[in-house]
Protein backbone atom coordinates (compact mmCIF):
# COMPACT_ATOMS: atom_id res chain seq x y z
CA UNK A 1 0.00 0.00 0.00
CA UNK A 2 1.23 3.37 -1.00
CA UNK A 3 1.64 5.56 2.24
CA UNK A 4 3.45 9.29 3.09
CA UNK A 5 0.90 10.34 0.11
CA UNK A 6 0.09 13.19 2.70
CA UNK A 7 3.68 14.89 2.53
CA UNK A 8 3.58 15.09 -1.45
CA UNK A 9 5.48 12.00 -2.41
CA UNK A 10 6.58 11.37 -5.22
CA UNK A 11 5.05 8.60 -7.44
CA UNK A 12 6.28 7.57 -10.84
CA UNK A 13 3.30 6.73 -13.05
CA UNK A 14 0.96 6.37 -10.55
CA UNK A 15 -2.14 4.64 -12.04
CA UNK A 16 -5.74 5.63 -11.44
CA UNK A 17 -6.52 2.65 -9.17
CA UNK A 18 -3.79 3.17 -6.64
CA UNK A 19 -4.53 6.73 -6.57
CA UNK A 20 -8.80 5.64 -5.93
CA UNK A 21 -7.08 3.35 -3.22
CA UNK A 22 -4.97 5.87 -1.64
CA UNK A 23 -8.30 8.45 -2.01
CA UNK A 24 -10.17 5.78 0.11
CA UNK A 25 -7.38 4.92 2.53
CA UNK A 26 -7.43 9.13 3.60
CA UNK A 27 -11.59 8.72 3.79
CA UNK A 28 -10.96 6.45 6.51
CA UNK A 29 -9.58 9.29 8.41
CA UNK A 30 -11.90 12.02 7.49
CA UNK A 31 -13.78 13.73 10.46
CA UNK A 32 -17.67 13.48 9.96
CA UNK A 33 -19.22 12.87 13.03
CA UNK A 34 -22.44 14.49 12.11
CA UNK A 35 -22.88 13.47 8.38
CA UNK A 36 -20.94 10.10 8.91
CA UNK A 37 -20.07 10.76 5.09
CA UNK A 38 -16.47 10.15 4.84
CA UNK A 39 -15.05 11.57 1.46
CA UNK A 40 -10.99 11.11 0.51
CA UNK A 41 -9.59 13.01 -2.31
CA UNK A 42 -6.22 12.17 -3.54
CA UNK A 43 -4.93 15.64 -5.58
CA UNK A 44 -2.09 14.62 -8.43
CA UNK A 45 0.47 17.73 -9.21
CA UNK A 46 1.81 18.07 -12.80
CA UNK A 47 4.94 16.54 -11.48
CA UNK A 48 3.92 13.75 -10.12
CA UNK A 49 3.43 14.29 -6.48
CA UNK A 50 0.05 13.34 -4.69
CA UNK A 51 -1.06 14.84 -1.70
CA UNK A 52 -3.75 14.15 0.13
CA UNK A 53 -7.39 15.30 1.81
CA UNK A 54 -10.42 14.30 4.00
CA UNK A 55 -13.52 16.19 5.23
CA UNK A 56 -13.19 17.69 8.35
CA UNK A 57 -16.61 18.61 9.83
CA UNK A 58 -17.40 21.18 12.66
CA UNK A 59 -20.46 21.35 15.33
CA UNK A 60 -21.13 24.70 13.60
CA UNK A 61 -21.41 22.73 10.01
CA UNK A 62 -20.69 26.34 8.03
CA UNK A 63 -16.77 25.56 8.63
CA UNK A 64 -17.09 21.85 7.35
CA UNK A 65 -14.32 21.44 4.45
CA UNK A 66 -14.48 19.27 2.05
CA UNK A 67 -11.64 16.26 1.18
CA UNK A 68 -11.14 18.43 -2.12
CA UNK A 69 -10.47 21.53 -0.77
CA UNK A 70 -8.47 20.28 1.75
CA UNK A 71 -5.97 18.24 -0.62
CA UNK A 72 -6.00 21.40 -2.69
CA UNK A 73 -4.92 23.28 0.56
CA UNK A 74 -2.17 20.96 1.82
CA UNK A 75 -0.48 21.20 -1.83
CA UNK A 76 -0.60 24.78 -1.88
CA UNK A 77 0.62 25.09 1.24
CA UNK A 78 3.78 22.77 0.22
CA UNK A 79 4.47 24.95 -2.64
CA UNK A 80 2.68 22.96 -5.57
CA UNK A 81 -0.11 24.89 -7.69
CA UNK A 82 -0.08 23.03 -10.92
CA UNK A 83 -2.27 20.02 -10.66
CA UNK A 84 -2.71 17.27 -12.84
CA UNK A 85 -5.99 15.16 -11.86
CA UNK A 86 -7.51 14.83 -8.40
CA UNK A 87 -9.68 11.42 -7.56
CA UNK A 88 -12.17 11.48 -5.18
CA UNK A 89 -13.47 8.72 -3.26
CA UNK A 90 -17.29 8.04 -1.10
CA UNK A 91 -18.54 4.59 0.36
CA UNK A 92 -21.44 5.34 -2.17
CA UNK A 93 -23.34 3.18 -4.80
CA UNK A 94 -22.06 5.60 -7.32
CA UNK A 95 -19.89 7.96 -7.45
CA UNK A 96 -20.10 11.29 -5.81
CA UNK A 97 -19.55 14.41 -7.49
CA UNK A 98 -17.62 17.39 -5.60
CA UNK A 99 -19.71 20.29 -4.28
CA UNK A 100 -19.98 23.65 -6.33
CA UNK A 101 -17.75 25.53 -3.89
CA UNK A 102 -14.28 22.76 -4.55
CA UNK A 103 -15.09 23.08 -8.18
CA UNK A 104 -14.76 26.67 -7.99
CA UNK A 105 -11.27 25.98 -5.56
CA UNK A 106 -10.15 23.41 -7.89
CA UNK A 107 -10.73 25.55 -10.94
CA UNK A 108 -8.68 28.45 -9.69
CA UNK A 109 -5.19 26.15 -10.14
CA UNK A 110 -7.12 24.60 -13.41
CA UNK A 111 -10.02 24.93 -15.32
CA UNK A 112 -9.75 21.68 -17.21
CA UNK A 113 -8.17 19.28 -15.49
CA UNK A 114 -9.52 15.60 -14.81
CA UNK A 115 -11.62 14.84 -12.08
CA UNK A 116 -12.07 11.01 -11.26
CA UNK A 117 -14.63 10.02 -8.88
CA UNK A 118 -14.47 6.94 -7.18
CA UNK A 119 -16.50 4.71 -4.72
CA UNK A 120 -14.78 2.34 -2.23
CA UNK A 121 -16.01 -0.92 -4.39
CA UNK A 122 -13.62 0.67 -7.45
CA UNK A 123 -16.44 1.85 -9.78
CA UNK A 124 -15.24 5.34 -11.76
CA UNK A 125 -16.16 8.21 -13.83
CA UNK A 126 -14.28 10.56 -14.99
CA UNK A 127 -14.77 13.82 -16.11
CA UNK A 128 -12.91 17.29 -17.09
CA UNK A 129 -13.44 20.03 -14.47
CA UNK A 130 -14.90 22.61 -17.36
CA UNK A 131 -17.80 19.56 -17.60
CA UNK A 132 -18.30 20.01 -14.23
CA UNK A 133 -17.89 23.33 -13.93
CA UNK A 134 -18.44 25.62 -16.97
CA UNK A 135 -17.52 29.17 -17.84
CA UNK A 136 -15.44 29.38 -14.33
CA UNK A 137 -14.27 32.68 -14.40
CA UNK A 138 -17.03 34.86 -16.01
CA UNK A 139 -18.85 37.52 -15.53
CA UNK A 140 -17.90 39.03 -12.09
CA UNK A 141 -15.03 36.19 -12.12
CA UNK A 142 -13.39 37.63 -14.92
CA UNK A 143 -9.51 37.37 -14.59
CA UNK A 144 -7.78 40.85 -15.35
N1 LIG B 1 -18.12 16.50 1.30
C1 LIG B 1 -16.85 16.41 0.79
O1 LIG B 1 -15.87 16.24 1.52
N2 LIG B 1 -16.72 16.51 -0.55
C2 LIG B 1 -17.74 16.65 -1.43
O2 LIG B 1 -17.50 16.76 -2.62
C3 LIG B 1 -19.12 16.69 -0.96
C4 LIG B 1 -19.29 16.73 0.51
C5 LIG B 1 -18.29 16.34 2.75
C6 LIG B 1 -18.69 17.58 3.48
C7 LIG B 1 -19.39 17.00 4.69
O3 LIG B 1 -18.43 16.66 5.66
C8 LIG B 1 -20.00 15.71 4.18
O4 LIG B 1 -19.29 15.39 2.99
C9 LIG B 1 -21.48 15.78 3.91
O5 LIG B 1 -21.79 16.80 3.05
Amino acid sequence: MLRGAEFGAIFNQVTDNELLKIAKSVAQRAYAPYSKFLVGAALVTKDGRVFEGCNVENISFGLTICAERNAVFAAVAAGCREFAKIVIATDTQEPASPCGACRQVLAEFDPDMEVILGTFRGNTIAYRLSELLPRPCTGILDRP
